[in-house]
């Protein structure tokens, strides 16, 4: 079988969690994030790039090519500079430390939900992800915000502004850390920027259905199934820097892995 049989040097960096002086992601700073342990598999995942990268795309632009029919890395369309400042890690200890956030298991079917300050979640569970565990075991902060109290956060976000006839933009706002992520699953089409550090996205077309144990973690099956695959069975992929936006189409599979401990908002088109 093509592909196989030579799982290659990802296979054996994928454990080593090291400590890598890598100062930020890019030139917006890492807002505090990044203290911790640094994942040393993340330079190569990064060099894996099969979505197109589009710098001010207009609206008729998204419309004709992507919309529809495949994801796209928008660049350069918005500003979030001043969102992106008060989500450091003292802003948001300072504004929302003691409030109760609703955090899910990081398997597909997320069935569990726990209620926990976010405080406890940023000091206590906000480390890198150990490969050998299993996603329904794992507490992720995605979704599920209450967009009361977040409000003086969330009003400082400028969305793309790229909207689909008869749907409605929903945020979802979350922070993950190092080698966490959501495995394969599916929706309607929406956005996701990267506030701060780097996300990993791999994505396939609705037709076809992946290969994967829905409580399994994406780092896990990056690790089991990725490495023998045929690159004809592979998703697309790419690593969505902070400032960029993914826009991914109606009911295409996607599943995610942070690279760094990332901040991110996604725009729901539901
Ligand atoms: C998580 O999933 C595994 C495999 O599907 C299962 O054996 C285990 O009991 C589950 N753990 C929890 C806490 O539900
Ligand atoms: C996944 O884990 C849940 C509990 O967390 C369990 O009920 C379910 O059966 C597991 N699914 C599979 C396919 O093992
Ligand atoms: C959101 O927060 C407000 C204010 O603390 C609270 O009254 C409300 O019940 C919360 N909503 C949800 C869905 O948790």
């Amino acid at each position: 079988m093509a592909g196989s049989g030579q799982p290659g040097p990802l296979l054996f960096i994928l454990w080593a969690l090291v400590t890598v002086a890598r100062p930020s992601s890019g030139n917006l700073g890492d807002g505090g994030w990044q203290q911790s342990r640094q994942w040393s598999a993340a330079a190569v995942m990064e060099q894996r790039c099969t979505v197109e990268r589009r710098a001010d795309l207009t609206y008729a632009e998204f419309m004709q090519h992507y919309a529809f029919l495949r994801p796209v890395i928008l660049q350069g369309l918005t500003d979030n500079s001043r969102f992106r400042a008060l989500c450091s890690r003292e802003k948001l200890l300072a504004s929302f430390g003691s409030n109760v956030i609703r955090l899910s298991t990081a398997n597909t079917y997320s069935y569990q939900k726990v209620d926990l300050p976010f405080q406890e979640y940023v000091e206590q569970l906000l480390y890198p992800q150990d490969p050998t565990s299993l996603g329904n075991d794992t507490l992720y902060f995605f979704g599920d915000n209450n967009f009361t109290e977040w409000a003086p956060l969330f009003q400082h976000y400028s969305p793309p502004p790229f909207r689909l006839l008869g749907t409605t933009p929903a945020y979802s706002f979350g922070i993950g850390g190092a080698g966490s992520g959501v495995p394969f699953h599916w929706h309607g089409p929406g956005f996701s920027e990267v506030i701060y550090g780097r996300k990993h996205w791999f994505l396939y077309p609705p037709e076809k259905i992946p290969e994967f144990h829905p409580n399994k973690t994406t780092l896990a099956w990056l690790q089991d199934t990725y490495p023998s695959m045929a690159s004809s069975a592979r998703p697309l992929e790419c690593t969505i820097q902070a400032g960029e936006v993914l826009y991914f189409p109606d009911r295409w599979w996607h599943a995610t892995l942070n690279l760094d401990t990332s901040v991110f908002i996604s725009t729901f088109l539901g």
